[in-house]
């Protein structure tokens, strides 16, 4: 049993869902209370079981503040007063205009300028230690550039993902089925405290310097914000490009209004702008008044909220299948932009259920009729906050999620434990088709000479490729067509194109199996399965005789029982394979590509009788002998492991030009480097 303070000190540490500075501070105040809760009435504040933190806890040399809030240009001219007075100026002194990043703050320790430790904020006095993530992002200096490096040094910033990353990161999350973010934010927080360095690593992270805590020494005479700010700079930080120094409160509010117009266009999230006072000097004389500092305040943004009528709700189609509704809204302007459509996120979403099963907008379900209020979360997805219930007309119906796919009717599921309803049309779904194309002939898959995405966009559109066998009917059909005609083709590109594509009629059963786009296999279980059945033949009968034997209890045949138990291939995998194949139209498209093909080429089976046999490998560096997929494959095809970040586990780092943090990494843990050329002799070549 655990007491209720207990737990809210852990939420500091081991948080579920990514807090932003103000919420810890909620949950901060909250605590407190509940620490004087439990003191008077210790019988009554105990609670489940005690959460564990994978991180260590880091206590910050200079605790990590929060800042005030100003709504009103009135409060910002109100905080220049306030500085005036406490530091008895006549005239208002120079202020650092900076856009307040949407982020989590981190705390970088560096000791003789070397990076040694990195921390999140925590509840601003012990953080979490994040350094080996942290080491992955590259806006990060490992060391400090320039000749003035103070002995000791806490330096500051905010983590952040661009919005285009964000929602490209979400696609690709989509895709395979795993968490999607609400927002840039949420998604640089759940990316940043991941305890697999490797996903960290291949989350497209960045940071801005904007503040320091313990500075053993300033790298300047009469230090100012801005002053410090250029240093960042020079010792190798990225400083937000649009940070101004004002010399008055209306330059000051002019650059709120200048940015508040540039935000929507602006590649991140802001969420307001931070005055700061530019002489460390009068910052020193300010000090703080409680846990935020006198000389800073952050002036918001407005909440960026509108009411307006839900007309219709439509289902979009993504390439795994997953619908999601969208609601069409009558346009309506939120903070500068007009919105149309807002997410719906699922079937629960519009019940009223949220992703934890509990009641969302005090479980109010959302019809098409509704007068509902819209707010733009963060700056990119405009979501539906509530629902104007006096509003609702009378002949407002519930919603009735679609179980078929409403572009090409194939049945619809929703899996057991979770929220998506996918249309199971995969090969044939007009609306996943184009994105399976490119899947299909995407690098790992049929990779095709001069058929790329656009390619793929190009003669589908068309009409002439709908499914992956037209692809390889390209050549039959061109009296017809005639590819040649089209711009920026001539003969030889089409001859080449169709060499290509000839060329891919032999194939490896795991780039095949990859190729199909089936949910849950990405390229390292299409191994798994080629591997463990070895041919093509082998692999159908066993997947139709699964499939055959699928019933809405479940699979009990000794097929799907076989699939369900090669190591690697957990029971959502397996499913989803049986789900494929369960599909006649699947089979029907596969069937016509088979057709097109000369060889399906066996799985080579993992080898026992070399070198590096059951090691694992990490490659780094840029590789001048061999290109990363050569490597892999060829590490892979003597038995090897290839792995994505360094760990104690690693048996040998290949390091090529300009290897990074895993060779720094691999030094640390002594893991055995390897040239190029040793890693090449290693492996007998
Ligand atoms: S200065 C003592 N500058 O806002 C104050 N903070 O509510 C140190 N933030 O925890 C912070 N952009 O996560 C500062 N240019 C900026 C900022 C900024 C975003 C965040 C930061 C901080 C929170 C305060």
């Amino acid at each position: 049993m655990q007491k209720f303070s207990e737990i809210l000190d852990s939420q500091y540490d081991d948080l579920t869902s990514p807090y932003s500075d103000d919420q810890y501070d909620v949950i901060r105040a909250i605590r407190d209370l509940f620490r004087v809760i439990d003191k008077s009435l210790p019988e009554y504040t105990k609670v489940g079981s005690k959460p564990s933190s994978a991180f260590a806890k880091v206590q910050h040399v200079a605790p990590m503040l929060s800042l005030g809030n100003a709504f009103a240009d009135e409060d910002v001219i109100e905080f220049v007063e306030r500085v005036q007075r406490f530091l008895k100026l006549d005239d208002v002194p120079a202020i650092v205009a900076e856009p307040k990043i949407d982020g989590l703050s981190l705390s970088l320790r560096y000791e003789h300028g070397e990076l040694v430790r990195a921390a999140t904020r925590g509840d601003g006095f012990t953080g979490e230690d994040v350094t080996a993530n942290v080491l992955t992002i590259a806006d990060v200096p490992k060391t400090l550039k320039g000749k003035h490096i103070p002995a000791a040094c806490e330096l500051r910033g905010e983590v952040y993902m661009l919005k285009q990353d964000f929602l490209a990161l979400n696609k690709r999350q989509e895709e395979m089925g795993e968490t999607v973010f609400a927002n840039p934010r949420n998604s640089a927080a759940g990316s940043l405290r991941q305890k697999d360095v490797a996903v960290t690593a291949s989350r497209p992270l960045k940071f801005f310097a904007y503040a320091w805590g313990e500075m053993s020494d300033y790298p300047m005479e009469e230090p100012t914000q801005h002053k410090m700010l250029q240093w960042l700079d020079h010792a190798g930080f990225v400083v937000n490009p649009e940070i101004t120094l004002c010399h008055s409160v209306d330059d000051a509010l002019a650059f709120y209004r200048r940015i508040g117009e540039k935000r929507a266009s602006l590649p991140y999230d802001i969420d307001g702008v931070v005055y700061k006072v530019d002489r460390l000097d009068y910052q020193e004389r300010l000090g703080f008044v409680s846990r935020s500092p006198r000389w800073a305040i952050a002036h918001k943004f407005a909440a960026e909220q509108a009411t307006t009528v839900l007309e219709k709700i439509d289902i979009q189609v993504g390439r795994t299948g997953a619908m999601t509704p969208v609601a069409r809204l009558q346009p309506v302007t939120v903070g500068g932009v007009v919105v149309q459509n807002a997410t719906l996120h699922n079937e629960d979403y519009i019940k009223g259920i949220g992703n934890d099963g509990e009641p969302i907008r005090d479980g109010v379900d959302i019809r098409e009729g509704d007068t509902v209020v819209v707010q733009r979360a963060g700056d990119v997805i405009p979501q539906i906050v509530s629902v104007v219930m006096e509003k609702r007309p009378e002949s407002a119906e519930p919603y009735h999620f679609p179980h078929k796919c409403p572009v090409c009717g194939s049945h619809a599921v929703r899996e057991e434990g979770e929220a998506v309803w996918r249309c199971t049309g995969a090969l044939i779904c007009p609306a996943q088709a184009v994105e399976r194309l490119k899947h299909f002939v995407s690098r790992l898959a049929f990779d095709i000479d001069g058929l790329g995405e656009k390619q793929i966009e190009l003669f589908h559109e068309r009409g002439w490729v709908q499914e992956p066998a037209d692809i390889f009917t390209l050549k039959a059909r061109n009296a017809e067509l005639k590819l040649e005609q089209l711009e920026g083709y001539g003969e030889t590109s089409v001859r080449n194109l169709f060499a290509a594509i000839d060329a891919r009629r032999t194939i490896e059963l795991h780039r095949l199996i990859f190729a199909l786009g089936i949910r849950h296999v990405g390229e390292g279980n299409a191994k798994l399965l080629a591997r463990h059945y070895g041919t093509l033949d082998a692999f159908l009968s066993a997947m139709r005789a699964a499939a055959d034997a699928q019933t809405e209890e479940g699979n009990t045949s000794e097929a799907y029982q076989d699939l369900d138990n090669i190591a690697g291939i957990g029971d959502v995998v397996a499913e989803a394979v049986v789900e494929f194949f369960a599909e006649e139209r699947n089979i029907k498209a596969l069937d016509a590509l088979l057709a097109e093909l000369t060889e399906v080429l066996p799985a080579e089976q993992a080898r026992r009788d070399t070198a590096v046999a059951g090691k694992t490998v990490v490659f780094t560096g840029s590789l001048s002998k061999f290109t990363r997929d050569e490597a892999k494959a060829a590490a892979e095809r003597l038995g090897a492991k290839v792995a994505g970040s360094v760990s104690k586990k690693t048996d040998y780092v290949v390091a090529g030009e300009d290897a990074g943090s895993k060779l720094t990494k691999a030094k640390d843990l002594g893991v055995t480097v390897l040239t190029e050329d040793e890693w090449l002799a290693l492996i007998g070549n």
